[in-house]
């Protein structure tokens, strides 16, 4: 069983009992006795110093403080990393006045690679609908390679906040609604970023954030206050951030929320009895861009000084760009209001990084420009790109077999502003922002198709226009054309940070411009290329083939001609629900019965349901079609009935019944049907991805554990209880194709 919050006085009782225990680790390992050595030279200055972040000159990712004399701190050992700062070149420059301090303790650079450093992947959430573990870690793994080459020793990546408000921009830098199926992406996300380990010349230290429950935001706007029960909390925003302290995440950021009246920031809970404690976490945390400072604004510090003291007592180890640690904290430890245990645990777990990194050996081993040359942009980079990026896109609907197609079309239309849009492929967290070459939809049809199609193009709208002015002439356009290809969406500057919309309809006057198009009689191939789930329920009754393709990076225009050509056959499936209205939101699959459960759309008198909409969204978690058909059958359970410390054997049989080779993700969801609190109506468990030739068939099994099976009780204890589970095996959350029950017996 978990502890409960500590009291204050009990609380710092129990931290500095675990700085303690940290300090007698030193005698075994050497990285501590290094660790020690150093520390015992250093000033109280110059610890602080190694707990203060400041951001570059060159780039901004957050509301900016001046600061002329950032450069001379570093030269005077008041700095312990930069984040921003990038490129072999810069970076050893930077590096060179940190060696001008009196102890030359080497500087971290840290940046917020999210997906991919030259060669830019696709966004986060767009790789979710991959549901392709390796492909999500090859994509990490090709950031982390690129970034260790250019200097950079840190990612500010993978985010694993669960996130099922859609109006919340940074949808699109997670891994989606589900818990099971984010906390195996966190893993690989990790895994990828860290490669073999930290100390080699491609890994990169990987952060997992936003700590904790930031995806929560109420209403779906940014920075805002996150009001959520313990068992929420719990079960499922925590258990992401747990699975990537166990893939050996070398680092976590807090957040900007407050989680219940606590700011994330000063929250001892999360972070020192949850992480540092109860997970027994050695890496170090560092805050959100400002969110040390912030708390005053939150209303829950007096000021800098008061927010230093209340940060560092909950267990933030470095304070970026809050100004807040290295102006207040020697004072407040002379002042007693601070135990200097909690500035040695913060400098000892950041040193330990350094070390591990091999900065003392040397502190330019990551700035290297011959290396950096030959690994930026590698062909193999950008195939990985490809590769990634085929597999993150949806196919939504694809009446009478529209898609593929044929490369001998005469004629093919490309309508719609994001037709020729390069720029929009980046996505937000890109930092490409020199010499990365992004393919656009139109530049990738141009590359697939040969002299025999006539590619024309008109651009419509803008993305946000609400003017009609260049209909006709797009209307014009779709005539000639045997085929329509619409590029639709947001600009990449519509989701992400600080990017939360109220209204989440297909922006301006595109889904218009759909319509007009579609009044042609030509059939027509929708492309929706945006950083969250949108809403186009027009498009979706009425255009012939839909394709979700997020922003899906520097090669977004060869994945969509190889999906559109069938040179992929597409398999992704959606990590979000799609809404069919605002009003719907949150909608997510894993949601309670109730009492009165809307059995039946039609009669929802006295039920919960909404009078104009059904409850379902518009389009489900997991769901996603293929070229292909997928035929589920003979379902089979070795036992009916499975004790605590026994396990069940699932299989069944998943056929390629249709004309072309591809792959079907065979979700496993369960019910307990009847538990001490009540439990989600089903919770994906298990999936697998499975790639057939047509006509072949294969056995797909899977194992049910005690694991499974368990959930925090009504005691917050976690555990299994007796009694009837179904069993539920499908293509997507809202379509099942086999089901069953079993029982655990005591
Ligand atoms: C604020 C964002 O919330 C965080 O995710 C990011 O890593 C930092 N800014 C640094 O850019």
């Amino acid at each position: 069983m978990r502890k409960k919050a500590l009291p204050a006085l009990l609380f710092i009782l129990s931290c500095s009992g675990s700085v303690f225990a940290q300090q007698n680790t030193g005698a075994t390992d050497p990285i501590a006795q290094k660790v020690e050595a150093l520390m015992a030279k250093m000033t109280l200055e110059e610890k602080i110093g190694q707990l203060n972040q400041y951001t570059s000159d060159r780039l901004a990712t957050g509301p900016l403080t001046p600061n002329s004399s950032k450069y001379q701190e570093i030269k005077d050992g008041k700095v312990g990393s930069m984040l921003n700062v990038k490129g072999a070149k810069e970076t050893r420059m930077i590096q060179e006045m940190a060696m001008q301090s009196r102890l030359k303790i080497p500087l971290l650079f840290g940046l917020d690679v999210i997906h991919g450093y030259r060669v830019t992947f696709p966004i986060p959430l767009a790789e979710a609908a991959s549901w392709d573990l390796n492909a999500i870690e090859l994509s990490a793994r090709v950031a982390g390679k690129e970034s260790a080459a250019a200097g950079v020793h840190w990612t500010f990546a993978p985010m694993v906040d669960i996130a099922r408000d859609p109006r919340w921009g940074r949808v699109m830098e997670g891994a989606g609604e589900d818990t099971y199926l984010g906390s195996l992406i966190a893993k690989a996300r990790v895994r990828g970023f860290q490669g073999k380990g930290l100390g080699n010349l491609d890994a990169i230290m990987a952060c997992a954030k936003h700590f904790a429950a930031y995806g929560a935001a109420i209403a779906g706007r940014d920075y805002n206050t996150v009001d959520m029960s313990d068992r929420q909390l719990w079960e499922t925003y925590l258990p992401p951030f747990k699975a990537a302290v166990d893939a050996g995440a070398a680092t976590f950021m807090n957040s900007f929320n407050d989680l219940n009246g606590i700011p994330a920031t000063g929250n001892a809970y999360l972070q020192r009895d949850i992480l540092k404690d109860k997970w027994n976490y050695q890496g170090f945390v560092v805050s959100d861009w400002g969110s040390i400072s912030e708390m005053v604004a939150h209303g829950f510090a007096k000021d800098n000084k008061d927010a230093a003291r209340l940060a560092i007592l909950a267990g933030s180890d470095m304070d970026m760009e809050g100004h807040a640690y290295l102006p207040n904290l020697v004072q407040l430890v002379q002042e007693k209001k601070i135990d200097v245990a909690l500035i040695n645990d913060a400098v000892r777990r950041i040193l330990r990084k350094k070390f591990e990194l091999g900065l003392f050996d040397d502190p330019y081993r990551f700035s290297n420009e011959s290396r950096e040359k030959k690994v930026l942009n590698a062909a193999e980079n950008r195939k990985a790109a490809r590769e990634v990026a085929e597999k993150s896109i949806v196919l939504l609907k694809n009446d009478n077999q529209l898609l593929p197609l044929s490369k001998s079309t005469k004629k093919i239309a490309v309508i719609g502003p994001l037709g020729k849009s390069s720029a929009d492929m980046k996505g937000f967290w890109s930092v490409t922002w020199d010499n990365d070459h992004l393919v656009s939809l139109y530049e990738g049809l141009q590359n697939k198709l040969g002299k025999q199609t006539e590619l024309l193009y008109s651009e419509g709208c803008g993305i946000k226009d609400t003017s009609r002015q260049h209909f006709a002439e797009a209307v014009a356009t779709a005539k000639q054309a045997d085929v329509v290809i619409m590029a639709v969406g947001e600009a990449f500057d519509m989701s992400g940070e600080a990017k939360s919309r109220s209204n989440i309809h297909l922006p301006g006057v595109q889904e218009e411009l759909i319509k007009a198009v579609q009044a042609t009689g030509k059939p027509v191939v929708v492309l929706v290329m945006a950083g969250r789930p949108l809403i186009f329920n027009w498009t979706a009754d009425n255009a012939n083939a839909i394709l979700y393709t997020w922003w899906l990076g520097s090669e977004a225009g060869n994945a969509m001609a190889d999906v559109l050509f069938g040179d992929y056959n597409p398999a992704g499936k959606l990590p979000m629900s799609f809404p069919r209205a605002e009003g719907q939101i949150p909608v997510f699959y894993a949601s309670k019965s109730t009492g009165r459960p809307a059995l039946d759309e039609k009669n929802t008198n006295y039920r919960s349901a909404y009078l104009d909409l059904p409850n379902s969204p518009r389009y489900a978690f997991g769901y996603g079609l293929s070229y292909s058909n997928f035929d589920f059958s003979d379902l089979k359970l070795n036992k009916s009935k499975l004790s605590q410390n026994e396990t069940l054997q699932v299989s069944f049989t998943l056929k390629n019944t249709g004309k072309y080779a591809g792959e079907e993700v065979a979700q496993l969801y369960l019910q307990d049907v009847a538990a001490s609190v009540t439990r989600p109506v089903k919770e994906l468990k298990d999936f697998q991805k499975v790639f057939l030739k047509p006509g072949e068939s294969k056995t797909i099994s899977f194992t049910i554990d005690k694991e499974k099976l368990s959930f925090y009780d009504q005691k917050m204890t976690w555990g299994a209880e007796a009694g009837e589970f179904k069993l539920m095996i499908g293509n997507s959350s809202d379509h099942i194709l086999l089901q069953d029950k079993f029982e655990l017996v005591d």
